[in-house]
């Protein structure tokens, strides 16, 4: 029987060699699309999520997440287009990819009188794969993981909005997984929880485990996440590391100046686009300039420079162009 003093923690995966030959993507998506009666949920998706990446998948309510995710779950069928987990095909690799995920999708049903643990050890005996000799040190590991032991024994609706939430995470963890896929774990958290939830996806990250988290609040995710792809209305807008997106921005160059017309000349021949004047400079979109090469050129072309400046957009400020009006950044 299992030996509850034995703790194990749930290590980096070991290479598993099945399956994984075609890439070093946890998640991969090609053309994906589905279409509800006359409307694109999402459409023509090409996600790429790295081994080890915790995968921040953002964009506005509506813009495509969850149908995403359930389309990579195997809850939803895609009108076209084809996904893989773990480097196997869904639907038909399901069987052996989705015992190495872990979700959250909409939280699962927990029973408010029953203890955290007794609700695991229903989830547990649900689960036809798991042996259930080995379920007690199973429930105590996953409770370990996102921090409950203590409070295991406390009925669910005891429990703060932040331990409901890490106990749907350790209902996740009840088995070894590669990958976890989280929709918007930290959805109606307040600061403390939504707190407790990123560090917990820190730390499973850290421990090697690949994680895929959708969130509407760009501030809640973007501190832990190695890599963002950016969804609006069911297309992706951009896709890559934290500091690719973060590059995509367009940087404008401000030129404090009493010639701005004669800076603006410069600035034009030079390829800046989007120029404009004021009284007091110029401003434009610097494209791919190189900041000394123009502060050369304008003092050769005989232009006193007071003031000199290049803007990269903060995230957020990106995130709003990327995916328009109404996007909430402010939490
Ligand atoms: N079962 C469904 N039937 C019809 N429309 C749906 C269904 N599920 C989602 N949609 C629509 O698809 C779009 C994307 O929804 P969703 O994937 O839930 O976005 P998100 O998770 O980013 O908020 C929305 O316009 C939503 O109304
Ligand atoms: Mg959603």
């Amino acid at each position: 029987m299992a030996d509850p003093t034995r703790r194990a923690t749930l290590g980096a995966p070991a290479p598993s060699g099945r399956g994984d030959a075609d890439d070093s993507l946890a998640v991969r998506t090609d053309g994906l699309t589905k279409r509800f009666g006359h409307q694109v949920a999402v459409d023509s998706l090409d996600l790429r999520v790295p081994r080890g990446a915790v995968y921040g998948f953002l964009g506005p309510n509506g813009s495509g997440k969850t149908t995403t995710i359930r389309m990579l779950l195997g809850l939803v069928e895609p009108t076209a287009g084809s996904r893989s987990l773990l480097g196997l095909p869904i639907p038909q690799g399901a069987t052996e990819a989705l015992h190495r995920v872990g979700s959250l999708v909409e939280g699962p049903a927990f029973h408010p009188y029953l203890s955290g643990r007794a609700n695991l050890v229903r989830l547990d005996a649900a689960d036809l794969l798991a042996d259930p000799r080995t379920s007690a040190e199973r429930i105590d590991r996953a409770l370990d993981r996102v921090g409950l032991r203590a409070a295991a024994g406390k009925r669910y609706r005891a429990y703060s909005l932040g331990m409901r939430q890490r106990l749907a995470i350790a209902a996740a963890l009840l088995a070894p997984r590669d990958l976890l896929v989280l929709d918007e774990p930290t959805n109606g958290l307040d600061p403390q929880g939504t707190r407790e939830v990123r560090n917990l996806i820190g730390s499973l990250a850290s421990d090697g485990t690949t994680v895929l988290v959708s969130s509407h609040l760009l501030s809640e995710v973007e501190q832990i996440c190695t890599h963002l792809g950016v969804m609006r209305e069911g297309r992706m807008v951009a896709q890559g590391t934290t500091a690719e997106v973060r590059g995509a921005g367009v940087v404008t160059v401000r030129v404090e100046t009493g010639q701005p017309e004669r800076a603006a000349e410069v600035l034009t021949r030079m390829g800046a686009t989007s120029v404009s004047t004021s009284p007091t400079g110029v401003r434009a979109d610097a494209g791919d300039l190189e900041p000394e090469a123009v502060v050369a050129e304008l003092v050769r072309a005989g232009v006193g420079v007071r003031g000199f400046a290049l803007d990269r957009p903060s995230l957020e400020d990106l995130f709003v162009t990327l995916t328009g009006e109404g996007f909430d950044v402010s939490g």
